[in-house]
């Protein structure tokens, strides 16, 4: 089996990276010499990814500025449009029509080093045979992550976001996950939760319960979720004390 497709999630609002997101996507804001996205476009390419979907809102017209058809960043982009913004469940099955197989998802506004970690969970992934595996690490606040109790390799329960007192690890999913189509399935029989959004942790939890292998993997190296301005300056403090080379192909 191989993986020749990546989704990025990029539709969200941004508010608390607010004002800057009046004016710029957050996933183009940037780190070190590149756009947050464009790092992970960048670990697409070297996991051997041809064709990158990113799903972006009516508003965000950047994106698609900034990338264009991809061949300068070494990939096929395909931008599908999620409507509104109804949670990132949502915002994978916005790519349905355009996925052909098994693919890898990294949220666009993550910031992972060093960036061979996506080849790795896709190896593992095939080599698992999973249906779905799922990207953690130890984290140090469970209240911003989904939470998975682990059982060897396999996911036995995941809660989003659960009060540390309910959670059953600190081992938490960081954004970059492996799916088969099956996902798309369960997120169309995942009830909305919070503020009637599609919480892809609960499709996930409803593979889990209908016995599919669902996996997960521990990254190592850094991950800086660029939620707010201080997740952003950290990103950028690591870049810098680092001097984050990489070898994504970039044409001029
Ligand atoms: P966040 O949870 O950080 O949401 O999304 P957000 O809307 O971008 O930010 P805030 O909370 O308003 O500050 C994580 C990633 O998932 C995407 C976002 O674009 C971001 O890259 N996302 C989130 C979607 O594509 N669609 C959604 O419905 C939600």
């Amino acid at each position: 089996m191989l993986v020749k497709q990546g989704l990025i999630p990029a539709a969200g609002s941004g508010t608390r990276l607010g004002p800057f997101t009046n004016a710029i996507p957050k996933e183009l804001l940037p780190v070190g010499d590149k756009a947050v996205i464009e790092h992970v476009v960048c670990a697409m390419q070297l996991a051997g990814i041809e064709e990158v979907v990113i799903v972006t809102s009516p508003q965000k017209h950047g994106l698609s500025d900034y990338f264009g058809s991809g061949k300068k960043f070494g990939v096929n982009i395909t931008y599908v449009v999620q409507d509104e913004r109804k949670g990132l469940g949502d915002a994978v099955l916005a790519g349905e029509h355009v996925i052909d197989g098994t693919f890898t998802v990294v949220l666009g506004d993550n910031f992972f080093a060093p960036k061979t970690f996506l080849k790795e969970l896709i190896d593992f992934h095939i080599e698992q045979k999973g249906d779905t595996t799922v990207g953690v690490a130890e984290v140090m606040d469970v209240t911003r992550h989904g939470i998975i109790t682990p059982n060897k390799n396999r996911i036995l329960d995941m809660v989003e976001k659960p009060s540390p007192e309910n959670a059953k690890s600190s081992l938490g999913a960081l954004g970059a996950y492996v799916f088969s189509r099956d996902i798309f399935d369960a997120i169309k029989r995942t009830n909305p939760g919070h503020k009637g959004e599609l919480q892809l942790t609960d499709s996930i939890k409803l593979q889990i319960d209908e016995g599919k292998n669902v996996l997960y993997k521990k990254i190592d190296g850094i991950h800086i979720d660029v939620g707010t301005p201080v997740d952003l300056m950290r990103a950028n403090e690591w870049y810098l004390a680092h001097n984050g080379n990489d070898d994504c192909k970039k044409s001029p």
